[in-house]
């Protein structure tokens, strides 16, 4: 715990200050306060003023465990299934013929127990070897989209400053992962089964979405049942038949290798559709995004950029040469700024199935309502039971943190 004097001052610019709630927090290599307001009665920071005080800040739990683990095999390949980047994983049941990497070569780390081949098998752990309803959940997207052109992908913005691939490299890169985005890989249930790992072991990534998936489909399977009686009703709904229509043509460019339906023929695929929607903008999107703060900020644990090649053989490297490739102090302030941005909970969020907007007010949606923030509330708790046995709980998926939308 540490007491911090902080000292701000506007300079004496004619109006400077403002009405508005300003508030501060304190970040460190290893921890952060929670967010203090700087607040007087009427305006604040009046020209050439300046507040200053003394508060003992308490600094929540850090990054530690980054710091520590992140030379291991093991927590490397942990962060495949629980990282933030947890969907692109696959079961490989044999060795693609161009693998750089031969039995020989790994030989000595596997020991004599085990074999490439043999590590084709799941183990204990994984080691590295080479319209209405949905308004709520919409919230604050466009804006978040706005800001992400603005401040990360324009030119001299955070990407092109800070991230190796620089603005046309990502752009190359965003065009590939778009070419092969497919409606099966962001159905849950369906992306588990096709990338083959329904049975791979303490993938909470999948465990804990698949049932914040199950919890969704039955919320909107009542609300779909209640409002649309039969296929008919469905088919004949031509404001949400050009919706989907939209979304095929326009968002994916009429691709039909992508398997995105361009029609709605029934309430089942409805009911998918939506879930798919719901699941997407919310639960998806935290598991993605929140945790970047969490292993990014100690830097060396995956530096956006690398100032030389990474090195092609074990054992070559030496502390002047790790230091030679790592980015600069400059490139890892803009990251490390950007990631904490990016993962800082929001003043006013709102956490999945929270509906303060009553945009339902009839009996039978509500109880919905009602029955799928119990659910919730249960996976929440049976998540946070099993995250007291686990070195790093993995939260992301607690549907207390999840936000109903995209909304950074
Ligand atoms: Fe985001």
């Amino acid at each position: 715990m540490g007491t911090y004097k902080v000292r701000v001052t506007t300079g004496n610019f004619l109006l400077a200050g403002t009405f508005s709630s300003i508030s501060i927090t304190l970040v460190g290599t290893h921890e952060e306060s929670d967010k203090k307001p700087l607040d007087n009665c009427g305006k604040d920071f009046n020209p050439g003023a300046w507040i200053e005080g003394y508060r003992t800040l308490e600094l929540r739990e850090g990054k530690e465990y980054v710091r520590a683990h992140w030379r291991e095999d093991t927590f490397f390949g942990y962060q495949f299934l629980n990282g933030v980047h947890p969907v692109l994983i696959r079961k490989c049941t044999e060795l693609p013929c161009n693998f750089p990497v031969t039995p020989a070569m790994v030989a000595p780390s596997l020991g004599e127990s085990t074999s490439l081949q043999d590590e084709l098998e799941p183990s204990g752990e994984l080691v590295p070897i080479a319209i209405q309803l949905l308004l709520p959940h919409t919230r604050y997207t466009l804006h978040v989209n706005v800001l992400a052109r603005t401040l990360l992908l324009r030119r001299g913005g955070v990407f092109e400053r800070g991230v190796g691939s620089g603005l046309e490299g990502t752009k190359v890169l965003m065009a590939k992962g778009m070419s092969c985005l497919t409606y099966a890989s962001l159905c849950f249930p369906d992306d588990i089964q096709e990338r083959g790992v329904d049975c791979i072991p303490n993938y909470y990534y999948r465990d804990d979405g698949l049932k914040i998936w199950s919890a969704i489909e039955s919320f909107v399977s009542g609300i779909v049942r209640y409002y649309y009686p039969s296929d008919a009703h469905v088919l004949a709904d031509c404001e949400l038949q050009a919706w989907a229509d939209e979304i095929f043509n326009q968002g994916f460019l009429g691709n039909e290798a992508s398997g995105f339906p361009s029609s709605l023929q029934s309430i089942p695929e409805l009911i998918k559709y939506l879930t798919m929607w719901i699941y997407c903008c919310s639960a998806r999107h935290a598991a993605l995004n929140n945790g970047q703060y969490d292993l990014g900020a100690w830097m060396p644990n995956f530096p956006a950029t690398m100032r030389n090649p990474p090195p092609q053989a074990k054992g070559t490297t030496s502390l002047e040469s790790y230091l030679d490739t790592i980015p600069e102090v400059n490139s890892t302030s803009i990251i490390i700024h950007t990631l904490w941005i990016l993962s800082c909970e929001l003043g006013d969020s709102r956490s999945l199935g929270t509906y303060p907007d009553e945009h339902f007010t009839a009996e039978e949606p509500k109880q919905l309502i009602a029955a799928f923030q119990g659910r919730l509330a249960q996976i929440s708790q049976e998540i946070q039971e099993r995250n007291k046995s686990l070195p790093i709980p993995y939260r992301y998926l607690d549907p207390h943190q999840i936000e109903n939308s995209t909304s950074i």
